[in-house]
């Protein structure tokens, strides 16, 4: 059944003795792994707070809380995808509850494939940008204004401290990094070579099925966000590979041991304050 999002808190809160999260992390295809790191955990299926997931597979998606480098951490391992037919409301309730725990930065992960031949898989992109391809936006709707603006402004929408923050980490781990736009469907079939084309006109680098509603509902709440996504792809078009999630989720690993890393140092790096 359905709760609010003061309802669903106080349950999370049951759980987790008032545990007070300051960075929140949102897992992609093939990097749960990065939760793996989180010391103390605390586990709580989104089904006990009201978060419908609709997954077929009956894997349950998780809400993980602990600490990660000193700094209290909440972490999403399963997240909801739109193309699994999960109402747009669902995401948009998910990460307000995020915002009402306590989380004041966002990093919001997912698989992508490459639109450029210099970006392969297993190379890490940092989004500066997105192109919002999916057929909703999820503000849609009343706008309850004690949370944020009617009429969102996009501008910075991916941190531009935290992406520096971010690359200095790369450089520090010695881990190179691309950076690039990242565009979103909704899925779940995989594009034509011929959208793939039309989509680099356009000044994509990456495409994929999560992240920008997410990320609009982060900043609408004035979560501070950085977008990372894992290339595990050449997209259709660009390569002999027949795409498959398969192989996505294969990829997603390869690329999951270094998207440890550098989160783990990242948030050391930024520490539990926002500033
Ligand atoms: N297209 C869309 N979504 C994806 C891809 C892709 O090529 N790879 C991983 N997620």
């Amino acid at each position: 059944m359905a709760h609010s999002i003061d309802e669903a808190v106080s349950i999370i809160h049951k759980h987790t003795h008032n545990f007070l999260p300051k960075v929140g992390i949102i897992l992609g295809s093939g990097l749960a792994s990065v939760a793996e790191q989180i010391e103390n955990p605390v586990a709580i299926p989104f089904q006990a707070f009201g978060i419908e997931t609709g997954s077929v597979f009956g894997h349950a998606s998780l809400l993980v809380m602990g600490t990660l480098q000193q700094v209290p951490v909440l972490c999403l391992k399963g997240r909801l995808h739109l193309y699994e037919g999960t109402p747009f409301e669902t995401v948009r309730t998910l990460i307000r509850i995020v915002k009402q725990l306590g989380v004041h930065t966002l990093i919001v992960t997912g698989a992508a494939g490459s639109l450029r031949e210099d970006m392969v898989p297993g190379d890490i992109m940092v989004i500066n940008d997105h192109l919002n391809f999916m057929p909703i936006n999820p503000l849609v709707g009343p706008n309850d204004e004690s949370i944020g603006p009617r009429f969102l402004s996009m501008r910075e929408a991916y941190n531009p401290g935290l992406i520096d923050t971010f690359k200095a980490v790369g450089s520090r781990l010695q881990i190179s990094l691309k950076q690039g736009v990242y565009l979103s469907l909704l899925g779940p079939s995989y594009e034509t070579a011929a959208e793939i084309r039309a989509f680099r006109t356009l000044g994509a680098d990456a495409v994929g099925m999560s992240v920008v509603p997410e990320v609009i509902v982060a900043r609408h709440c004035d979560m501070r966000v950085l977008g990372v996504a894992a290339i595990t792809n050449l997209a259709e078009g660009l390569s002999k590979e027949v795409l498959s999630h398969e192989a996505t989720v294969e990829q997603g690993k390869l690329a999951s041991l270094k998207m440890s890393k550098l989160i783990a140092n990242f948030i050391k790096d930024i520490g539990p304050n926002r500033v």
